[in-house]
């Protein structure tokens, strides 16, 4: 999709009046120049909340939240920013450029090469299965693949020579489409073209969609390079896609986890394992991108590197860049694999089931990352070098750009400097000096506890209904009408609610077996960190039955969140008559949520 002409957004911006956009959905009132209302972006019953023509901005005086008026609408109603052009301009009777003539020559070109990438893909998949492949399915088998995972993941083997030229100019595709695809390189010095990829098996790359947009291609020896990449062409830009993401995508999403690994084999390993939410960057680090297309499948992405130097600064990378872009309820998680091992070499060593027990158990939030990198190397035992620290803390916090996601981490680091420089508290301990990542349990040091005060409502809930059934039994008509987003998660809802409520005197062991009775037991697989997260605060059942009532309302609190957004883009694109009345309840939501707060 293309973006908008500059000066059209500047047009739009012209042709809006930022306090009467503010003013469908704030109450304001007029001073001087300057409109003042009750901010939407904080909880707060006297206005700090400002905005003016004049400057074509807003200000919240209250929690800082600023910008102009795209910004407003991104935020108030969860669109994009292209969206929220769209939007403002349909407001102001403005046509949407349309598509030039340009446009419809770059699509007719792009499909070309579209189909070309299809049918080398296919042409590399056969090869894979023929004498000339023998090496490369050898090479697939030896590192234990199935034919099933091999077609699941189209392997495939590019012969020497130039074999696919060849074919694909046999198959009627001319040469200039071939070296747009990037299947085909063409000297300067006027010698013919010959196959980009040669002795390689093949790891073809699509996009969500599952359209081959490039490929990878490993050696079978120890040659260099090790991975060879398609180059940037008009359909692929290696910054803008995930490798596997049209396989694992939709299991993400039905179950809110996204895991990031280095390497191509790293996703086919843990596929072949049966771990099928995994993806991985193409041969470069994280970027921003990236980092926004994970977020529309999972909230908190894991990123479990290699635990080599080279994978811990693709996490250090990956935790640096995510910073600006952070806001409430989006991150990053992050896992470390021990020993120097890849996903692949773990579970080949470990097993799967050592393996997801390791990923729901040992990941840690990004404060945790950075606070680790913040240490690495660093000894405390001076006021500069204590002061230092302190400056560095500065510099990060920084660069989030959120205001109230920077206060918080603020809070954070304060607590945990704290913890660590003050004298009281270390009496026991050793000295700070930190060598090296994961070497060092962290969590034994710096053990406070907001580090550990966020989990996902749904799943602590879960986790207490396994542990304290009795007590969930009292809320079983409460839940039995509930629904969660992720569809796994209710599935268990469901299961446990209806066991529940049909045996009220349920305790923990017999529930365990009834659930081990009807091959459920993966539940306490999946619920592993929560479970032993309730079981070290070890609660008496009031306090678990106070913790579920409040988990609960979180549930509600969430689940209203997700309503009023949704209402905002059916906002967005109702005419006008229908806007106002969805405004009302748009209004009214808001104002249950503020209730519920
Ligand atoms: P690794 O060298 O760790 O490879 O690079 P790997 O995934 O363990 O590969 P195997 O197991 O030996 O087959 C990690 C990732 O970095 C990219 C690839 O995506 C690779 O999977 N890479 C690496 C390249 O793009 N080019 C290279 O030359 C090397
Ligand atoms: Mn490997």
């Amino acid at each position: 999709m293309a973006g908008l002409p500059p000066s059209f957004i500047q047009e739009v911006r012209n042709r809006t009046s930022i306090v009467s956009v503010v003013a469908q959905s704030v109450k304001l009132k007029r001073r001087g120049n300057e409109y003042w209302g009750c901010c939407p972006f904080h909880h707060e019953k006297t206005p700090s909340f400002s905005v003016s023509d004049e400057r074509d901005y807003y200000h919240c005086f209250g929690c800082g939240a600023h910008g102009n008026v795209f910004e407003f609408i991104q935020h108030t109603m969860g669109m994009s920013f292209l969206e929220a052009v769209e939007y403002l301009a349909r407001q102001a009777g403005m046509d949407i450029p349309r598509a030039t003539a340009q446009d419809y020559e770059r699509e007719r070109k792009k499909n070309g090469i579209y189909e070309a990438l299809e049918t080398a893909c296919k042409f590399f998949e056969g090869q894979l299965q023929k004498p000339v492949g023998r090496q490369g399915l050898y090479y697939l088998q030896r590192r234990g693949l199935s034919e099933e995972i091999i077609k699941r993941f189209r392997l495939g083997f590019s012969a020497p020579g130039n074999a696919l030229k060849a074919h694909l100019i046999r198959e009627g595709f001319n040469e200039e489409t071939l070296v747009e695809s990037g299947l085909i390189m063409k000297p300067d010095n006027g010698e013919s073209s010959y196959d980009y990829f040669r002795n390689r098996v093949m790891f073809p790359i699509a996009d969500k969609r599952g359209k081959v947009i490039a490929f990878g291609g490993r050696v079978l020896d120890n040659g260099e390079p090790k991975y060879l990449n398609s180059p940037d062409t008009p359909v692929f830009s290696k910054g803008d896609n995930l490798y596997a993401l049209h396989l694992s995508g939709e299991q993400a999403r039905k179950m809110q986890e996204i895991i990031v690994v280095e390497g191509y084999m790293d996703v086919i390993a843990m596929a072949a394992a049966g771990i099928t939410r995994a993806v991985a960057p193409l041969g470069t680090a994280m970027t921003e991108r990236q980092i926004q297309l994970l977020w529309r499948y999972a909230p908190e992405p894991l990123c479990c590197f290699d635990g080599d130097g080279a994978g811990q600064r693709a996490a250090t990378r990956a935790a640096d860049r995510v910073l600006p872009l952070l806001k409430p309820g989006y991150s990053l998680r992050f896992i470390t694999l021990p020993d120097d091992l890849d996903p692949d070499e773990y579970i080949k060593e470990h097993g799967k089931s050592s393996f997801e027990n390791f990923l729901q158990t040992q990941n840690r939030p990004l404060f945790k990352q950075l606070w680790q990198m913040l240490l690495v190397n660093r000894s405390l035992d001076t006021p500069e070098r204590k002061a230092k620290l302190g400056k560095d803390i500065e510099e990060c916090l920084e660069k989030i750009k959120d205001p109230a996601v920077k206060n918080f981490y603020r809070q954070e680091f304060k607590t945990a400097l704290w913890e660590i420089t003050s004298p009281y508290q270390n009496k026991n301990k050793e000295k700070h000096t930190y060598s090296s990542f994961g070497k060092r349990p962290f969590s034994e040091k710096i053990n406070h506890p907001s580090l550990y005060a966020e989990r996902d409502e749904t799943r602590m809930l879960l986790a207490y209904l396994m542990l304290y059934p009795d007590v969930g039994s009292d809320f079983s008509e409460d839940l039995a009408e509930w629904n969660t987003p992720s569809e796994y998660q209710n599935e268990m809802l469901h299961i446990l609610v209806d066991v529940l409520a049909t045996d009220p005197d349920m305790t923990a062991d017999r529930l365990k077996e009834y659930l081990q009775s009807t091959a459920r037991s993966e539940f306490y697989d999946f619920l592993s960190a929560e479970i032993e997260m309730v079981n070290r605060k070890n609660p008496l059942p009031q306090e678990a039955r106070s913790n579920i009532a409040l988990l609960i309302r979180g549930m509600r609190r969430k689940a209203l969140r997700s309503e009023i957004h949704s209402l905002a883009e059916k906002i967005a694109v109702a005419d006008e008559n229908e806007a106002k009345e969805l405004w009302e309840k748009y209004q009214n939501l808001l104002k249950e949520e503020k209730e519920l707060a």
